[in-house]
Order: structure tokens, then sequence, then C-alpha cells
């Protein structure tokens, strides 16, 4: 089976209601290009899990603050559709600005508390034009099960609480974050990397990983360390709780560790689980 290409919501819900008529459950893998690895896990993921995969690729204005990479964010949609070809995809919903955001479009979905902090304070609006769009995209495809990745751990939990908030009739999934070699992320923005800053980039991994290890509420060490690698600044590098991404107080529940850091011009984000953290303070204390 061919990769089908649809441009319009109206197109989308037609094919997507032909497979209800045949009783195949759809999942949905939103996407802003530049496909990676890291998507294409997910897609696999979807093709597992349900009858029909579809992926949209939408480069987002409403997530983009001013100054930020819209313009120059990577669209190739050509490659793209290749690479979904070639998984097995079933759907690639590729619409327009003009087709998500009609010129009197007014409405906003804001996720207040885990929107707020870490990303969302240091990227005002991001949460609200992720939260819109991806609330869009559920309702205009209304798959059986949505698929995000881990390596974006806040955008998810705030697509977790829009999503219950909302009563949104679909199930979220998630898969972890897939790696270079050398520990770095897969991200779309890593082609802006030169190859000097491409050798600098895995110390976010390495820090967050030794972090991980051994977890403190105070990372100064951590900043220090990206400092000294050459990182130009930290937005942040933080222990939270794993739930609530409120500060992580050494309490024996999950955390996670999570940083944004600037190389250059680019702004890197990773995220680590905090591995037996409950049964590393049993033991301490
Ligand atoms: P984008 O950055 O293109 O990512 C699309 C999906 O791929 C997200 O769920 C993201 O978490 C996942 N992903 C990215 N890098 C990954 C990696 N290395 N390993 C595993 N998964 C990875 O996130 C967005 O787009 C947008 O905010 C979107 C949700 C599409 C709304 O516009």
């Amino acid at each position: 089976m061919t990769l089908e290409v649809v441009r319009t919501v109206a197109d989308l819900r037609a094919r997507v209601k032909a497979w209800r008529l045949e009783d195949l459950s759809v999942g949905l893998v939103p996407t802003m290009g530049g496909l990676h690895e890291g998507h294409l896990s997910l897609v696999r993921l979807a093709l597992e899990k349900t009858d029909r995969a579809v992926v949209t690729i939408f480069v987002n204005p409403k997530q983009f603050g001013a100054g930020e990479d819209f313009d120059v964010y990577p669209r190739d949609l050509e490659t793209d559709a290749q690479l979904l070809g070639g998984l097995g995809a079933h759907l690639l919903f590729a619409p327009s600005v003009a087709e998500v955001y009609a010129e009197d479009h007014a409405a906003c979905v804001s996720v207040p508390g885990v929107g707020d902090i870490l990303e969302g304070a240091c990227r005002p609006g991001f949460f609200a034009g992720v939260a819109t769009v991806v609330a869009k995209l559920l309702l205009q495809t209304l798959p059986d099960i949505a698929f995000f990745g881990e390596k974006d751990y806040q955008q998810l939990l705030v697509i977790r609480r829009m999503v219950k908030d909302l009563n949104i009739p679909v199930d979220i999934d998630s898969g972890p974050t897939l790696r270079c070699a050398d520990g770095l992320a897969l991200s779309s923005r890593n082609a802006y990397l030169s190859a000097e800053e491409s050798a600098i980039a895995p110390v976010l991994h390495e820090v967050l990983a030794g972090i991980a290890e051994n977890p403190s509420p105070g990372t100064a060490q951590g900043v220090d360390r990206l400092l000294k690698a050459g990182f130009s600044s930290v937005d942040y590098l933080e222990v939270r709780d794993a739930e609530t991404l409120e500060p992580w107080t050494g309490a024996p529940r999950p955390a996670r560790v999570l940083a944004a850091a600037w190389l250059g011009e680019t702004r890197l984000i990773d995220n680590v689980a905090v591995k037996k953290a409950v049964s590393r303070q049993r033991s301490a204390s």
C-alpha cells in the first residue's frame, strides 16, 4: 500500500471515516517534519498498535515566538514522504497554515500549571501553541491512539493533562527518546549545529545521565560542566517530580532530570528518568 497524502481536513476525515466503516483502528503521529529516527520510531509504534497510521507534518506558527526559528525550520516534504512510504505509514496529512488557522481563528487551549514552568517559562505562549494545534489535530483525526515522544517530556505531560481535562476521546501513548551513539537526542534542530558544536552537544546527555544516577535537588555543578564544555548558556537544569514537574525534594517518588541549554544559536532540550530514586532514597535514610 502506498502512502496517501492529503492537504485538507475534509480529505483527512473522509479517509478516516472510510477506515472506520471497515472497523480499522487508527493511530496518529503529529510532527513538524524534518523526520528522523525518533519520529519514525513513533510511526513504527503506531503501525504496531493500530491498523492504520496517520502522520501529520505541520510547522505550527503558533508555537514559535518572535525571533525563534519558524522561518528556517527544516522543511522537506518530499524526503519525509519517502521515509514514511518506506515504513508503510498509510496517510500523511500536510495542511497549509491557512487550512489549520482560518484568518478569523481565535480559540486557544492553555494548560496552566504544568504548561507554565520550565519550557513554558522560557518560551511564553509555546505550550498554548502546542496544545491548540494538538487539540485541533486530535479532533480533526479522532484516532484511537496518538503517539508522542518522551524527548519532549513536558510536552507529553501537557498533552496528557489537556486530553484528560477536555475529555478528548483519544488514548495518549509515548515512546522513548532515540539517541545518536554519542548520547545526543535526535532532533530536527540538530541540523543547525556546526561540526564543532556537534562534538560538544553530547555533553548535555552526559550531564543529565550523571545527575540521574546520583540525583540531588541542586544542579550547579552540572550547569558548570555544560558551560565549561562550551554551551553558551543554560535555561534550566532541574530534577523534578516525574508526574507534576514540581521541584523534586528528594522524596521517594519518580523523578526526571530536564534541561534546556544553548549551543551558539541552537537551543537543545533533553531529559532523563532518575533510576531507582525510590530505593536509593530508602537505603540512604
Ligand atoms: P516534533 O519536534 O516534530 O516532534 C514530533 C514528535 O516526535 C514529538 O512527539 C516528539 O516528542 C517526538 N520526538 C522528537 N525527537 C524524538 C526522539 N529523539 N526520540 C523519540 N521521539 C522524538 O513535538 C512537536 O514536533 C510539536 O510540538 C507537535 C507535537 C507536532 C505540535 O506541533
